[in-house]
């Protein structure tokens, strides 16, 4: 028997997240892991008995040590060539679209055991652009999640707009008309929609007159983190290090140890072994020794989830902190100030506020016609973004929303 109603998938960079919707009813987010109505994009192959892990439980695995492979940011390999490319995972040859489907099998399964029965109408939220100025990979992208979505058993499929759905989801919240710039700041996108929303304009099944302007980027929190990693992690590793000749240690390696979606490749012997190679790069060779250390002790993700954590840290409190990285060697830690944060992630920041810009100006509107700039997305917190963001919209309120909710239920909105 097939379930009325839809189910709204969130697929997410970081953070994946599931909603459902009886016809004309309210959306309710379903619970993922426990109580936990979002879980992280992340999957640990257990090498030790060849299990497979997911959300919260593969990262907590990965981070006590377990022999295995940890993916992470796989949405970030939508478009991407990586994507066919097969890894040796528990014995098996996979490649990342497989990967991908896994991770669709589970919240498959998760969500018919909380609906009772297998949902199959699903709208899946997809970002205003999966791969910048490249409409050919972008479509790719998208056809490679529909393949992947139908691989696992979900039936009708369609696609929407992550800010759309987010805007959607506000709309339940609204008393008035409104024009409103709605802001998803996630993991690995920002994109910016300016629409009307009200309670009148709630129960229309066309929409698209409502949608003044839609514009996104390809900046989202892990470029923070690759940012602050290089910035303030690897040159503990290297990265910078003049070697015996003047020149700089080659960067690639640090580059990839940076980036969420690029860690898994250097856990190769042909990774290792050119790492290996660099030495004669290093003036100071326990610089390279620690490098060793890392990779070959494979804490490349541990030290991304320690970066991003105190980034979260320091944007929260609004307070200096550090990089904890004492699991690579006693007493090693990597100073984050509040103005390392706004200062390196400035370039970063200016470039998706002016992506926020764009969206208003293409939409036609003045600034004082926005009743709200509406922030989601767990990006939309970080605190130098606000700023920046405030700045360029001086007098427009900004309005918090569900971080990590709101785009799974407005898609469930879509059905
Ligand atoms: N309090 C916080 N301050 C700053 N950043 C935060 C905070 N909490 C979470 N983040 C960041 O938010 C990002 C995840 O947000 P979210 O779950 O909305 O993304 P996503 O939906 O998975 O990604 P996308 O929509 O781009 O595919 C991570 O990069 C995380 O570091
Ligand atoms: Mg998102």
């Amino acid at each position: 028997m097939s379930l009325p109603g839809t189910l709204g998938i969130d697929f997410g960079t970081s953070n994946s997240a599931m909603a459902w919707a009886a016809p004309g009813g309210t959306a309710r987010l379903i619970a993922l892991e426990g109580e936990a109505t979002a879980m992280p994009t992340a999957v640990f192959y257990n090498s030790e008995d060849l299990s497979a892990h997911f959300g919260r439980d593969a990262v907590a695995l990965y981070l006590e040590g377990t022999e295995g492979r940890l993916m992470r940011s796989l949405k970030s390999l939508l478009g991407s060539p990586l994507l066919l490319e097969t890894t040796v995972v528990n014995n098996k040859q996979v490649s990342f679209q497989d990967i991908i489907a896994t991770f669709l099998v589970t919240l498959r399964e998760r969500a018919t055991q909380a609906l009772g029965a297998a949902p199959t109408r699903v709208v899946l939220g997809r970002p205003v652009h999966f791969v910048d100025d490249d409409p050919t990979r972008d479509a790719q992208a998208q056809a490679s999640l529909l393949q992947a979505a139908h691989s696992v058993g979900f039936e009708q499929v369609s696609f929407q707009l992550e800010p759309i759905a987010a805007a959607l989801d506000y709309e339940r919240r609204l008393s008035q008309e409104s024009t409103v710039l709605v802001a998803d700041i996630g993991g690995g996108t920002s994109d910016f929609t300016v629409v009307r929303l009200g309670p009148q304009r709630m129960g229309k099944t066309e929409r698209a007159e409502d949608v003044l302007a839609t514009t996104g980027v390809h900046i989202g929190g892990t470029d923070f983190d690759h940012k602050l990693s290089l910035e303030r992690v690897m040159p503990l590793l290297g990265y910078r290090h003049l070697g015996p000749d003047g020149r700089e240690v080659p960067s690639r390696v640090f580059f990839d140890l940076a980036t969420w979606h690029l860690i898994h490749r250097l856990s190769t012997q042909k990774a290792l072994a050119e790492a290996q190679a660099l030495w004669t790069n290093y003036s100071d060779v326990s610089l390279h020794r620690r490098l060793m250390r890392v990779l070959t002790e494979r804490h490349g993700h541990h030290i991304a989830h320690a970066v991003e954590q105190a980034k979260i840290r320091c944007s929260q409190f609004d307070r200096d902190t550090v990089v904890d990285l004492t699991f690579v060697e006693a007493a090693l830690a990597a100073p984050m100030s509040t103005a390392a944060l706004r200062e390196q992630l400035d370039e970063l920041l200016q470039r998706t506020v002016a992506c926020a810009r764009e969206c208003v100006r293409q939409a036609g509107v003045a600034d004082g016609q926005l009743a709200a700039v509406y922030l989601t997305g767990g990006s939309s917190a970080l605190r130098p973004f606000q700023r920046a963001l405030q700045a360029a919209f001086a007098g427009v309120p900004l309005v918090e929303g569900d971080l990590f909710g709101g785009v799974a239920s407005g898609l469930a909105y879509c059905g």
